[in-house]
């Protein structure tokens, strides 16, 4: 799908399709040509409820405000509807009375995340022949965008969407497919980028490292593991931003094995990895001026006769000894040794992305993301830009009490805690004891454990990945180029 922007009147567009968003259900405005119809048609402009009125070759789309959000979601629902029939293009306006670069971005990032598909396995694939949208300058809200604006709000816009729909395909794979190797592979094409670097490092590594935790995940699996470290360093970087993601490319719990109706989904359990990857991607084509680093722990959990157990002591790489006593807590144990590798390069931000704990789903519900750390400011930073990129967030606060439920009689730590209340945060703080004193106020953890897989289609997100996690920080990182 392609978008051009076009320095002409919407309304002599006549022989294209016209979308027009019904805006705050109000049908006196200027740009609503079919006001009787419509209320005709009791047409309610409610939940981004298309119409399509022939006669005028205008489709109408309910859109509740003129926030960012809100124009994403009408522009999916637009694209949706238009890509079901034998359409090739359309045309809108911009809408941009107040902010007409974050309109036009928020209009991009609605029509390219609804482009999406995934048909990978099917095999009869439905291709669509709705092609082009055709954005014009020239509305009935004003006519003074600048070209140049509207093609950098463009291209911004296309790069953010295209960087999530990016991860979408990787988490979407099958775990057949989708191998620690193979996810390598998809992190290695990313070195055709300028100032982009690749390098995937073996279990011989892990080992003369000593990642035993991380080691120990990958035991009873068939795929070796991979300790993928994508790089981006452009030129007088402001900071070194680093990133680390769990890749577990299946997670069936291992010997402590999920029930099966919990198993069904774990491909997803590599949805950290493919955001950090995906990261990287957005942040090198937008050029962010920082320095960033992805680093993945990819490996599968599984079952077997050398399988790593419950009552097994691993010794981590940072020294630190752990308790087993639920391999299913496994994404903790890579996550651990990867933290520690991360911090060897010395980071000025240390985000980690994890689909660490059913309980981060319970406590938030399935569309946000949990976010922890000790920095309040860290927090409060990621949570506006977050808000602002249209994914959800809340925080999820340590406190000392918690920290004691992770405590083990026989190592220094135990993976779970003594306690069923409480385990997103004791995750949280069960990776709190790999992270360096002189890191704890550059560090976030974001538990993506909800949002990063969708089972019923909710927004913008069809059924399947939803590349959680990649818009949210590209927009924390513009946000903080700008400061
Ligand atoms: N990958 C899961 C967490 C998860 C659950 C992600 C649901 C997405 C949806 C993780 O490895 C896990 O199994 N965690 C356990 C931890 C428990 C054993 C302390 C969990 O959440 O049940
Ligand atoms: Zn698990
Ligand atoms: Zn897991």
């Amino acid at each position: 799908m392609q978008i051009e922007i076009k320095n002409q009147k919407l309304n002599e567009q006549k022989e294209t399709t016209r979308i027009v968003f019904v805006v705050a259900k109000d049908f006196t405005h200027s740009w609503i040509e079919d006001k009787d119809t419509l209320s005709m048609l009791d047409f309610k402009a409610e939940n981004e409820e298309c119409l399509f009125v022939a006669t005028h070759n205008i489709l109408y789309v309910g859109c509740e405000s003129l926030d960012a959000d809100d124009i994403r979601l009408a522009a999916a629902k637009a694209y949706e509807y238009l890509q079901k029939t034998t359409l090739r293009q359309a045309c809108i306006g911009t809408y941009s009375l107040d902010c007409p670069g974050i309109n036009i971005k928020a209009m991009v990032e609605g029509f390219t995340l609804a482009s999406y598909t995934f048909n990978a396995y099917k095999s009869k694939k439905e291709i669509s022949k709705f092609q082009k949208i055709i954005l014009c300058l020239e509305d009935y809200s004003r006519s003074d965008v600048s070209m140049e604006t509207a093609n950098k709000a463009l291209n911004a816009g296309t790069i953010i969407a295209k960087a999530t729909n990016f991860a979408k395909e990787i988490v979407n794979a099958i775990p057949h497919d989708m191998t620690p190797l193979a996810l390598a592979n998809v992190a290695q094409t990313l070195s055709a980028l300028p100032n982009v670097t690749c390098e995937v490092m073996d279990k011989d590594f892990l080992e003369a490292q000593g990642m035993n935790a991380f080691l120990a995940v990958n035991r009873a699996s068939v795929h070796p593991p991979k300790l993928i470290h994508l790089t981006y360093k452009p030129e007088d970087a402001k900071k070194r931003i680093i990133y680390v993601g769990k890749g577990l490319t299946y997670d069936s719990g291992g010997l402590s094995l999920k029930p099966s109706e919990h198993m069904v989904t774990m491909k997803a359990d590599k949805s950290g990895g493919a955001a950090v990857i995906s990261i990287l991607k957005g942040a090198a084509e937008l050029k962010l001026p920082f320095e960033i680093h992805a680093i993945i722990g990819a490996t599968e959990n599984m079952i077997g006769g050398n399988a790593y157990k419950p009552d097994d002591v691993l010794i981590a790489k940072n020294g630190k000894t752990i308790e087993v006593r639920n391999t299913d807590a496994e994404g903790r144990l890579v996550l651990a040794d990867c933290l520690a590798y991360a911090q060897e390069f010395k980071p000025d931000l240390l985000i980690d992305m994890a689909t660490l704990t059913g309980a981060c789903v319970v406590a938030l519900g399935e569309f946000t993301t949990g976010v922890m750390g000790h920095n309040e400011t860290l927090k409060a930073s990621f949570a506006e830009s977050c808000a602002k990129s249209g994914e959800l967030s809340g925080t999820l606060p340590f406190n000392k009490h918690l920290k004691k439920l992770i405590k083990s009689s026989v190592a220094d730590i135990s993976n779970i805690s003594s306690s069923r209340y409480g385990g997103a945060i004791t995750a949280g703080l069960f990776l709190d004891h790999f992270i360096e004193e002189e890191n704890k106020d550059k560090w976030l953890h974001l538990d993506i454990a909800g949002p990063a897989y969708v089972e019923k289609a909710w927004g913008y997100n069809p059924f399947g990945a939803s590349g959680a996690g990649v818009r949210a920080n590209l927009y924390w990182m513009i946000d903080e180029a700008k400061k």
